[in-house]
């Protein structure tokens, strides 16, 4: 993989995630910090995907041959994040949020496996290295932004569907 700045900003909050992941899988059902690591994991995940559409996807969206890698990519955003508004109407000490967890898990490693291994390579073909700079200061000015943005979101009650 190209060793440019953006790509290096999104495999570290991926390492974190799988991290978490390892983590909040090794979690017993009927302890808290559960739910607290998972809150942690998916205002992460959630502001990290977003800036990830801001910066890199818009960019690829605008691009013919790059176009339908970073369809396929947003609309598995959308797949877990309608995983979190599952899990949000579970109780996180359930066998069912165990359940719906490990499957979210399965998806998003795959997701993040996929970008790493396919999508951030077929950019990195494409992209000078002016614009791959460019789509660095991008995330990471949006990533902060997008964090406190979810923080307020879930703070604010419920704003699921
Ligand atoms: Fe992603
Ligand atoms: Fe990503």
């Amino acid at each position: 993989m190209s060793s440019a700045r953006i790509f290096a900003d999104l495999k570290a909050d991926h390492d974190r995630h799988r991290d978490l992941l390892a983590r909040i899988g090794d979690i017993g059902s009927d302890d808290a910090k559960r739910a607290t690591l998972f809150e942690e994991f998916r205002l992460d995940v959630t502001a990290h995907a977003a800036a990830e559409e801001e910066s890199l996807y818009a960019t690829m969206l605008a691009m013919p041959n790059l176009r339908d890698n970073a369809r396929h990519s947003v609309s598995e955003h959308k797949e877990i994040d309608d995983f979190f508004g599952e899990l949000a109407d579970l109780d996180p000490a359930s066998d069912a949020w165990s359940e719906r967890f490990a499957a979210m898990r399965h998806r998003y490693e795959h997701h993040i496996d996929e970008e790493e291994e396919e999508m951030f390579p077929a950019a990195a073909e494409q992209l000078s290295a002016e614009e791959e700079a460019r789509l660095a200061r991008v995330f990471e000015a949006r990533k902060p932004k997008e964090l406190a943005r979810a923080e307020a979101e879930s703070a604010g009650g419920d704003e699921r569907e």
